[in-house]
């Protein structure tokens, strides 16, 4: 239920003015945007642009220095608590424990987050099927492949029934096939849904491929927010793509080079996992 109010409306996140700074780096700089009911919201940017940061101060996790949001109407920085009730989080880094199998890191997730015991088995035995990971529900997740563990992640995410759903970077360090995997398991998770998605990326095709409505950021700021066609006409250009609107919002070139590589390194699932 969301709550009621002048702040509330009708989005499931309304953010405003939210800013991060850490010493005198300017993380994250006033930040201003709204997510609606059932949509997927990606924020867009290269390495340290300020996503995960976003992230963290939208999930309670870290105090903005000045700006708020409300989540379902709740102020995170004045209502942590209840903002939280509504939210489930797949971080940047992994939080899946590869000593333990699927079924027991679900069912631990799931006692943890305070799902009703007799709630409990019923609702990982959905969320098992839906990931399509029944067969391998009781094997060792360290034997996982990549987008076994990232659905698994995802999944976790889910047993509390969440309002709005925080992924960071859901597909790095995947190949082709796995980011597909992952794609076409949130295309069907928001089938018939009210859940909203925001979604952090710095692949160009997975936002187009995934999301409704895409903000830019760079450098801390929110350039500009649309959908990936308003953004791609706004360069004027016909045949653009959405890594020409990046440049076009942001006057710098977005290549697969230098920092890029770099992030590739920050997320290899079959080393981390053991
Ligand atoms: N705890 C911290 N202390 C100091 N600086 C930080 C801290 N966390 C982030 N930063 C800086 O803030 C900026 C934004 O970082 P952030 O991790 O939010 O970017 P990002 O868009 O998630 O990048 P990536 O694509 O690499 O995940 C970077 O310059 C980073 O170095
Ligand atoms: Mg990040």
């Amino acid at each position: 239920m969301v709550k009621n109010g002048e702040d509330s409306g009708a989005y499931t996140l309304r953010v405003e003015g939210l800013s991060r700074v850490f010493g005198t780096k300017v993380a994250v700089d006033g930040v201003s945007f709204s997510a609606k009911e059932g949509e997927i919201f990606g924020v867009v940017g290269p390495n340290g642009a300020g996503k995960t940061t976003t992230v963290r101060m939208l999930t309670t996790l870290l105090p903005p220095t000045s700006g708020v949001a409300w989540i379902m109407g709740f102020n995170i920085v004045t209502e942590p608590s209840l903002a939280r009730r509504y939210i489930g989080y797949v971080p940047q880094a992994v939080s899946v424990d590869g000593y333990l199998t699927g079924y027991e890191n679900l069912m631990i997730f799931a006692k943890l987050s305070g799902v009703p015991r007799k709630c409990r088995k019923e609702r990982i035995d959905e969320i098992l099927q839906f990931l399509g990971l029944q067969d391998a529900a009781h094997q060792l997740v360290r034997y996982y492949s990549g987008g076994m563990v990232r659905r698994l992640e995802i999944g976790q995410a889910l047993l509390t029934r969440p309002n709005l759903l925080f992924l960071d970077e859901p597909t790095v360090g995947l190949d082709p096939v796995a980011r597909r995997s992952v794609w076409d398991m949130l295309k069907g998770i928001r089938t018939g849904q009210s859940l909203s998605i925001l979604i952090t990326t710095h692949y160009m095709e997975e936002a187009e491929s995934l999301c409704d409505r895409v903000g830019i950021m760079n450098q801390g700021k929110l350039v500009t927010v649309g959908s990936p066609e308003e953004l791609k006409r706004a360069t004027g250009r016909t045949d653009a793509t959405l890594e020409d609107a990046f440049r076009f919002f942001t006057q710098e070139s977005y290549d697969e080079g230098g920092s890029f590589r770099e992030l590739r390194r920050t997320r290899r699932f079959a080393r981390r996992l053991g």
